[in-house]
């Protein structure tokens, strides 16, 4: 579905050396995949997926989208791009306007992207998406500030679920939230992984959220990919020096699975 070629990015900084963010990167998200990226801070993850979602400009290298090519699509291969491919970001506070209602948000991309005319079609679609998420849809005339951390992850995820990407972009959803709540919003998109047939790429710096959520793991260092396999390769047969000194330094347990995780009551620990 989505296949990074060889990509690389030096960013020129006023005063200091240049940085090379990104080296002749290669990453591949299967349809209905669910890909992990992880990577110490600075490694590189944010400007992979901007470059993927269209906002950084590599210096080399190939974006493809079922096929098509990122830097020379059509315009309605754009248009359908930018709605298919959805991001979700570390700080729901950054991307969720503070002036706006928890309905108005959700509901936006539905008429950016002219999928619900009627503002009735548009309320009963935000109040099943709310639904979906875990939310309450009598909170639809709520504020983003009224809803903690983890509500809020929820609301930029329904946001983005609006508009039916095909694939979803998550840079380190959960590493702002408390560990409890981490694992109510990783088996929320585990759910609508599994119900919705939605492509995830998965962006963190924690390897037990990683593994918890991602059949398919890839290693950034520097830049650099470092390993790729399944779950099971990395984690029992790392074969690169820097993966296994990212194992060893995992301190704490994985979350457990839950098939109805995301109704908190069930969630465990
Ligand atoms: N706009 C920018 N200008 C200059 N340097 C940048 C810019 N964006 C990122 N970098 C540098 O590129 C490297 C990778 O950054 P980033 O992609 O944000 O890593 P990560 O998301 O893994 O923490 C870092 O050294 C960072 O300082
Ligand atoms: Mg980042």
């Amino acid at each position: 579905m989505l296949d990074v070629q060889r990509l690389s990015k030096k960013f020129h900084r006023y005063g200091m050396n240049a940085v090379m963010a990104l080296k002749d990167v290669s990453l591949q998200v299967p349809a209905r995949g669910v890909v992990g990226l992880v990577g110490e801070s600075g490694s590189g993850k944010s400007t992979l997926l901007r470059s993927i979602m269209g906002l950084e400009r590599p210096d080399e290298g190939l974006i493809t989208f079922e096929g098509a090519n990122l830097l020379s699509m059509t315009r309605a291969e754009r248009r359908d791009y930018r709605r298919s491919v959805q991001m979700v970001f570390q700080d729901p506070m950054s991307c969720l306007n503070p002036r706006m209602t928890v309905g108005q948000l959700i509901s936006e991309g539905l008429i950016v992207h002219k999928l619900l005319d009627s503002p009735t079609a548009r309320r009963s679609k935000t109040a099943e998406l709310m639904e979906l998420v875990g939310l309450n849809p009598d909170d639809m005339e709520r504020y983003p500030s009224s809803f903690s951390g983890g509500q809020r992850q929820r609301i930029a995820i329904a946001r983005a679920l609006a508009v039916k990407p095909r694939l979803l972009v998550c840079d380190e959803p959960v590493s702002a939230l408390d560990v409890s709540i981490q694992a109510q919003v990783l088996n929320l998109l585990q759910d609508m992984h599994q119900e919705l047939g939605l492509s995830i790429l998965f962006v963190a710096h924690d390897l037990a959220v990683v593994r918890y959520l991602c059949p398919n793991i890839y290693v950034l260092n520097k830049g650099e990919i470092v390993e790729a396999g399944t779950r099971d390769e990395v984690f029992s047969n790392p074969q690169n020096p820097y993966t296994q000194q990212l194992l060893a330094a995992v301190p704490r347990p994985l979350p457990t699975a839950s098939r109805h995780a995301h109704e908190p009551q069930r969630i465990q620990q």
